[in-house]
């Protein structure tokens, strides 16, 4: 099937099926890489409080001049946040000089004290019930909430005590960390997969790999795009890769369309390559139920 470039949330909003990431965009590069990213087509921005990062982004998007009704962004909750999330989502705000957001995400369902060690007094379910209580609050400032590193064990948990069903769920994909259960989990749940460091973070293998390298040559494109493309051509999934680099935020928009083998193909990489450039075990909370290229 060709890439569609949207993806409709369960909310009916559209949000378009590359954004650029800024996970590691370091201070004093970042705002240029957003500016770029705007002014070159890109009409989807990702960031997060825990980046430190968000002014940055903030500036970016005013220094592009695209209006911000045309822009889809999102932004997480922190982990040493989630005991006052409204202060959260107006320190967020305040950064980005922004009076909404997009998309507001839970961004690990792991509570952590400000000198980062597992928070055990919080259970994030509260965290999630208030999220939507400001949700449903202020409908003029969240336009929709959901979730970031959520496997299915917890996904079943929120689902089975709340009445708001996330409109996203932002994990790491990648051929070395394919999550197919979560996202299928997902897709029938109506829940959109975000996939973040589609390449596989700073220094991949992936962008040496020989299967990789196959298609982008059949295609006669980078093999960015071909990781790129793999997120983009699953169904349900969009994707976030993440430049600071001009000719290459330019360049990670173009996908692809790719064949249902060549999808299958690329997802098999993980049979003998898997990894994660995120493991959730930094939040002190261990695996977090996560089983795959862990
Ligand atoms: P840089 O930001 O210096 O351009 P991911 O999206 O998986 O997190 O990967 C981000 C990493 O991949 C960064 O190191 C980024 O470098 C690099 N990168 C982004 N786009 C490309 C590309 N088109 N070709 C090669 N490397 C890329």
């Amino acid at each position: 099937m060709p890439v569609n470039p949207n993806t409709k949330l369960n909310t009916g909003a559209i949000m378009p099926t590359v954004g650029l990431g800024t996970w590691k965009s370091k201070p004093g590069e970042v705002e240029y890489a957003v500016e770029t990213a705007l002014r070159n087509g890109y009409k989807h921005i990702d960031t997060a409080t825990a980046y430190s990062n968000e002014a940055e982004v903030g500036k970016g998007i005013k220094a592009s001049g695209v209006p911000r009704e045309e822009i889809f962004l999102t932004t997480k909750l922190n982990n040493p946040d989630m005991g006052h999330p409204k202060e959260a989502l107006e320190y967020s705000l305040k950064q980005l000089d922004t009076p909404y957001l997009d998309l507001w995400l839970m961004h690990w369902p792991a509570p952590m004290t400000k000198d980062g060690k597992a928070d055990k007094s919080i259970d994030w379910l509260d965290t999630w019930r208030g999220m939507v209580s400001l949700y449903k609050a202020h409908p003029d400032k969240i336009k929709a909430i959901g979730v970031s590193n959520f496997c299915v064990e917890y996904l079943q948990r929120l689902l089975d005590n709340s009445d708001v069903v996330p409109a996203v769920n932002q994990i790491e994909l990648h051929p070395s960390c394919p999550q197919q259960e979560i996202v299928d989990f997902c897709v029938s749940k109506g829940i959109v997969v975000t996939a973040y460091s589609p390449l596989g973070s700073d220094g991949s293998p992936l962008l040496k790999n020989e299967i990789v390298g196959k298609i982008a040559q059949k295609y006669n494109v980078p093999p960015a795009i071909v990781l790129i493309s793999l997120q983009a051509n699953r169904p349900g999934v969009n994707v976030l890769p993440k430049s600071v680099t001009k000719e290459r935020i330019i360049s990670n928009l173009n996908v692809i369309d790719l064949t249902d083998d060549e999808v299958k193909e690329l997802n098999e990489i993980s049979k003998t390559a898997s990894f994660r450039a995120c493991h959730p075990n930094w939040t002190g909370w261990g695996n977090l139920g996560f089983t795959e290229a862990v």
